[in-house]
């Protein structure tokens, strides 16, 4: 359906350079203090979207950088959390919008979180910048804090050292089979009523869940809402509730990146009170380890079972400083393996697993959010030419198919979502080596 964005995407491939593509992608994709990852399809603020995209946005607009993680946390609630969408004003062309979540905050806003990425990249900027950059680091540090605390707390409520996600979205890996176990339990009730989802006006059926997948993420909203957002009670009798490797490593890693930066920062702040979150969680995510297949996977927690593939999640372990020796070095060797079956890495689920589909979201296509993640990790543990070998795809897949959203790992195609945030500035901090673990900052 080549319809007018896209000649004009067209256009503008012809009139820049991808440097300059991507900087375009992100100034149009700007609200006013805020980004959308993609106009139409995604047309409100994403929590991990924004943190990726200040990133980019460092590398020509440093004030702008900050701005997007200010935004992002105007929305944090009273109790802590940092929602997965903020809702500045309604957007009929998303499903499902703010009157839906009945989040009752302002700004309005979903009633679930998304992988605390921002600790992390704060750091990055901090060490990366000047005076102005660790002012503005400073304002965030006890939102960041409290963030945290939401998650060990409200997500851990037994004190395990696992946090559990509520929802599939709150993963932001929403698609994922990893979710398979946790949603096939979900009886959709009877009143769920009908509803219009949006997201198959924009992108093709195909590269999107199922009617019957659908049901369930909005059985899981209706929980919440009716329970008024009660994190406590949805913890306790939701109808979802599991461990996903790619929060507990991405909160690994910014739990470890938060008691650094708030030292940087000279703050006064209980220190110990972070250092047993990154012991507890140490413990904990063994619990992910399945020996079958050598890798860290979903659980879930309500009955116990365990997910069946390695995911880019899995990849995760390294950049959390997660895992054993031995188990580093099982999953290092399957990461070989699959980057030897894909042209493009890395996929976000295993090729070599039956449930592999290289362009059904989530189950197979790759994401440059989850690549530069995945390399920062396997840069520090030694294993340079595979980290190599994901920032060089994160700048390929793009310079071959646009700035798309998703990538298909065996041939290349863009999928999902045109002229995207994310896509655009992890191609622009890789560029300009906003990489922590390249700059050794
Ligand atoms: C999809 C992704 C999620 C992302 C959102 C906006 O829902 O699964 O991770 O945050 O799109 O880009």
């Amino acid at each position: 359906r080549p319809d007018r964005r896209q000649r004009e995407r067209l256009d503008m491939q012809k009139r820049h350079k991808p440097e300059e593509q991507a900087i375009e992608i992100l100034r149009g994709n700007d609200r006013g203090g805020y980004t959308v990852p993609t106009p139409g399809l995604y047309p409100y603020q994403w929590n991990w979207d924004s943190v990726f995209a200040a990133l980019g946005f460092a590398v020509f607009d440093r004030g702008r950088a900050w701005q997007e993680i200010e935004t992002l946390f105007e929305g944090q609630w009273a109790d802590g959390m940092v929602p997965h969408i903020v809702f500045r004003k309604n957007d009929p062309s998303y499903f499902p919008g703010p009157d839906i979540w009945k989040s009752n905050t302002d700004p309005r806003s979903s009633g679930h979180s998304q992988p605390p990425v921002a600790a992390s990249v704060i750091l990055t900027l901090a060490k990366t910048g000047g005076k102005d950059d660790v002012a503005r680091a400073r304002r965030l540090f006890p939102k960041l804090i409290a963030s945290h605390r939401w998650w060990h707390d409200y997500r851990d409520p037994d004190r395990t050292g696992l946090v559990g996600i509520i929802h599939p979205w709150e993963s932001g890996r929403d698609n994922c089979p990893d979710w398979d176990i946790g949603m096939d339990r979900i009886v959709v009730p009877d009143d769920l009523g009908p509803y219009h989802r949006r997201d198959t006006d924009h992108v093709d059926a195909d590269e999107r869940p199922t009617v019957q997948q659908y049901d369930r993420f909005l059985t899981i909203v209706k929980f919440g809402r009716e329970c008024g957002w009660n994190h406590r009670k949805i913890a306790a009798e939701g109808p979802f509730f599991m461990a996903d490797p790619g929060v507990q490593f991405t909160l690994m890693r910014a739990d470890r990146d938060l008691l650094e930066l708030g030292r940087l920062l000279g703050e006064t702040f209980d220190e110990g009170e972070i250092e047993g979150w990154i012991e507890l969680s140490q413990q904990g995510a063994l619990s992910m380890w399945n020996g079958d297949i050598e890798a860290f996977v979903a659980r879930d927690l309500r009955v116990g079972g365990f997910s069946t593939a390695l995911t880019n999640a899995s990849m995760l372990a390294f950049y959390a400083g997660a895992g054993t020796g031995d188990q580093l070095g099982l999953l290092a060797g399957h990461g070989r393996e699959i980057l030897d079956i894909c042209e493009y890495g890395f996929p976000s689920w295993d090729p070599r697993h039956e449930a592999f589909e290289c362009r059904r979201y989530w189950r197979g296509p790759v994401w440059s959010v989850m690549n530069y993640m995945i390399a920062i990790g396997l840069e520090e543990h030694g294993y340079a030419g595979m980290a190599e070998r994901l920032r060089n795809d994160c700048r390929r897949l793009p310079e071959l198919s646009g700035f798309y959203e998703y990538f298909d790992p065996l041939s290349g195609e863009g999928l999902g979502g045109p002229d995207f945030t994310w896509t655009a500035a992890i191609y622009l901090a890789l560029g300009r080596g906003l990489d922590p673990a390249l700059a050794k900052v």
